[in-house]
């Protein structure tokens, strides 16, 4: 789960500011004109009431400085208006009379699907309607009964918001798994929604396209079926529909802008308008190759003349039918401008090569054909999606130099506008407890490293940044400086960096370098650069709803070993979720090893923690604590969860705790949280505290430390340790489900991997991995289990290791022993 993006860098030099690299940009609502003129909330207010209302604004507005009298009225007036403005406020959906509203022509067509476009269509001659607010008369009929609105499910519904653009690729039985997937891959994903229309189905079809297949061959059929579709199926729901034939290289970004530049509620037939064959007269049909667009109310309109057309219009291209069709019936040809908007197209040549197409009508093309196979079709998107790079690099130099113009009539003057252009200034702390620190690295270490230690070796995705930076800041001052300058880099001599949330990385470089002029002089000079490393495409996760209330049945599995923690983990389990009345269930797993299973008649290892568990039983009358006894040598967690999630529903929630545990409220609150039903499972990384032996040596530990509600202290997040997890029965199952196929029975890959890691690899939910500070573990020193896999074999060992002490309480032990030795 990346919350971010890195793309491209900044890079300042000595006041000189160059930036580059690629911005997040933002996709607007898709609210226009249409919907504000159906903005219903005033439906339940009489036209009468509101003009009072608004008259009496006006007369307030009037006039500032009147005279007494004058004022009197405004204030008597603004007495008058305010319980008007209010009400208007609290109209209420359920309150108004419907009938007569739902049956306002303006509306008709949003909520009875059936006569789609007609009442909406915009009166040619009065485009200004479209954008005036309405009244919606009030008219209450007293012998009717008063009723309830009916809300439609959605509110895009009510408003009027429909997705823009639906896009229809006309295939055929032959080319549907080349040159209708190649269009599937080059631009479907840039489209709302991308139907893909043929005749007759093949017998395989690509997989992730929605293919509709209407049984007939013939290309006029075919035409005449799409349109029916798309207007019987979708007809309510975008304002355009854009058809193209499968040949045709369609640049989604110019079509989308198109649209987004045309105002809806019109008739359109847009595309490259071409001449009937042997026809003299004016009109003309959009030719297929080069797609076209068509308003919702055209279809509409068209819709019950379609029939007729196919009985009537004999036409063998199924273009120049549905032409020969709207011609007829609505009167319209196919146009190549509109409303200032023209529609752009190339025909490409054969044999042409797209990278070589330099024209200014293939760069601004909307369209292109014929592609004449799948591989020109990927050639021609890489060109245009370059073509497209370019200009967006442009366009953000030029926004750039036109931010930096404007900057100069801020109060802050030209210093207003904070480098790079366009990014977020710096974070300016407002108190030292807000300051960024920057970290300083060479090019071996790095010093501020996790473990706190002052310098560790620069490794990893650190390494791969810093050499990254680097070479972007020689290459850039090569760019800048050529030809009179080169540039190699000697050695860095100090490296900063900051993470800025609001802005991204930032770096401070001191660099050696060797400078050749042209004439082959050389020296060595030292310069520092500033680079940004910006944040971009920042992605917000949409996260599932969960509640607090379900249930958390906690599993402990306990082995012989560990059961002397048992004891602590019941007093702790008793106070914080038995006490409290949390809705919480403890179940025992105790893990026995064959010798002890077989003699266990005679005496049972776990006699003391069953004990144990009776009494708490006994205590709390209506808690019952049960317990599964299972026998294996090595109790893998994966085995243990297999036998635990056959016992129980589908729909629980697991904690898998550990003896060392201990579990709180919040905790359990936390796992609720966390753990999501089909998306996200979770994995705490719980807090340990050192060994206070080490810690305190001799003195007392202070009492505070000892309670876990006192600020962690004094111990570290352990991120060797994986046992304790949360997650539902139904994913884990679905995991196991999905990893049966690898493992058939190897029981030793079994033993091998825990349950986060079948998680990892073997689901796609989210693994969530996080610092946990609900969850607190007193020191332990764990055994190791060397019948586990290596790897977790060794973390473990490592988990022990460095859950001693800290690096500080551990010298202090040190360097005491060695006074007392050589005293
Ligand atoms: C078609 O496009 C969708 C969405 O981009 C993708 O998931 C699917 O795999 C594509 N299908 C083929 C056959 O390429
Ligand atoms: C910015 O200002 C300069 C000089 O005043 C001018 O030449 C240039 O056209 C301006 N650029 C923009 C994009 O406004």
């Amino acid at each position: 789960m990346s919350m971010w993006a890195p793309h491209g860098f900044y890079l300042g030099y000595m006041g000189i500011m160059l930036a580059w690299g690629q911005s997040g940009h933002f996709d607007g609502l898709n609210v226009g004109p249409s919907s504000l003129k159906q903005n219903r909330l005033l439906k339940t207010v009489s036209k009468k009431e509101l003009e009072t209302a608004l008259g009496k604004w006006f007369t307030n507005a009037r006039d500032k400085e009147g005279k007494p009298a004058l004022r009197a009225q405004r204030d008597y007036d603004r007495r008058a208006v305010q319980p008007e403005v209010l009400s208007l406020l609290m109209v209420s959906w359920t309150q108004g009379d419907t009938d007569e509203v739902c049956s306002d022509p303006l509306h008709l067509g949003l909520l009875q699907g059936t006569r789609v476009g007609e009442p909406q269509r915009a009166d040619e001659g009065d485009r200004n309607e479209d954008f005036q607010p309405r009244i919606v008369p009030y008219h209450k009929d007293p012998s009717k009964p008063h009723k309830k609105v009916l809300r439609t499910r959605y509110i895009h519904t009510e408003l009027g918001i429909r997705e823009r653009l639906l896009v229809g690729i006309l295939t055929s039985r032959a080319t549907l798994n080349t040159l209708a997937v190649a269009v599937n891959r080059t631009v479907a994903h840039r489209f709302h929604r991308t139907f893909f229309f043929t005749g007759l189905r093949s017998a395989k079809l690509p997989h992730g396209m929605t293919v509709v297949a209407h049984g007939d061959d013939r290309p006029v059929w075919l035409m005449y079926e799409t349109i029916r579709h798309l207007h019987q199926h979708h007809g309510n729901e975008y304002e355009w529909f854009y058809l193209a034939q499968d040949d045709t290289y369609t640049q989604a970004e110019r079509i989308m802008n198109l649209v987004g530049h045309l105002s809806s509620g019109q008739d359109l037939y847009m595309g490259r308008a071409e001449e009937f064959i042997g026809g003299e007269e004016r009109a003309r049909y959009c030719h297929g190759g080069y797609g076209y667009l068509l308003s919702r109310s055209l279809l509409a309109r068209l819709q019950p003349h379609l029939d007729s057309c196919r009985n009537d219009i004999l036409s063998v291209r199924p273009d120049e039918w549905l032409g020969r069709c709207i011609i007829d019936f609505l009167g319209l040809s196919c146009m190549e401008k509109h409303q200032e908007m023209t529609y752009y197209y190339f025909e490409l040549q054969k044999n042409a090569d797209p990278e070589r197409e330099d024209s200014i009508q293939f760069k601004n093309a909307f369209s292109v054909h014929p592609v004449s196979e799948p591989a020109l079709m990927y050639r021609l998107h890489k060109r245009y999606s370059q073509i497209e790079l370019e200009w967006t690099y442009a366009q953000i130099q030029q926004l750039q130099v036109q931010i930096s113009n404007l900057s100069e009539l801020t109060p802050d003057g030209k210093a207003g506008a904070t480098w790079p252009i366009g990014v977020n200034p710096p974070f300016h702390p407002k108190t030292r407890f807000e300051v960024i620190n920057w970290e300083y690295f060479t090019e071996e270490h790095i010093f501020s490293c996790a473990d706190s230690s002052p310098k560790c070796e620069l490794r990893g995705v650190d390494r791969a940044d810093v050499n990254s930076i680097l070479e972007t800041a020689v290459e850039r001052l090569n760019e800048r400086y050529q030809p009179q300058l080169r540039f190699r880099k000697q050695r860095l001599l100090n490296g900063y960096r900051r993470f800025d949330p609001t802005r991204g990385m930032e770096y401070i470089l001191d660099l050696a370098l060797q400078a050749f002029t042209q004439k082959g002089h050389s020296q060595v000079i030292a310069k520092r650069v500033g680079l940004l490393r910006p944040l971009s495409a920042i992605e917000i996760i949409p996260m599932p709803y969960v509640t607090e209330a379900t249930r958390v049945q906690v599993i402990l599995p306990v082995t012989v070993r560990d059961q002397d923690f048992v004891g602590n983990f019941l007093d702790t389990y008793v106070m914080n979720t038995l006490d409290t009345r949390d809705n919480a269930l403890l179940t025992f797993l105790f893990v026995y090893d064959p010798f002890d299973a077989q003699r266990v008649s005679q005496t049972d290892v776990f006699a003391s923690v069953k004990s144990m568990i009776s009494e708490v039983e006994k205590r709390y009358s209506d808690v019952k604590i049960p317990w599964i006894s299972v026998k294996t040598e090595v109790p893998s967690q994966v085995k243990l969860m297999d036998i635990i999630s056959k016992k129980h529903p589908v729909d629980t929630l697991f904690f898998l705790a550990s003896v060392w545990t201990e579990v709180t409220g919040d905790f359990l609150n936390r796992c609720r949280m966390n753990a999501i039903s089909n998306w996200q499972v979770f994995f705490p990384v719980h807090f340990q505290e050192y060994s206070p032996a080490l810690v305190y040596r001799d003195q007392q530990p202070s009492a505070a430390s000892s309670f876990s509600s006192e600020a962690l202290r004094d111990g570290r997040f352990d991120r060797h340790a994986f046992e304790e997890a949360c997650f539902y029965n139904a994913d884990y199952m679905a995991t196991r489900t999905k990893m049966a196929t690898d493992i058939m029975d190897n029981e030793e890959l079994l033993e091998s991997m825990d349950v986060y890691e079948i998680f990892v690899r073997y689901s796609s939910l989210h693994v969530f991995r996080a610092v946990e500070p609900a969850l607190i573990q007193k020191y332990v020193r764990r055994a190791c289990n060397p019948r586990f896999s290596e790897d977790i074999y060794h973390r473990c060992v490592l988990s022990n290791l460095e859950g001693l002490a800290s690096r500080s309480h551990l010298a202090m032990a040190l360097f005491e022993q060695e006074q007392a030795n050589s005293t």
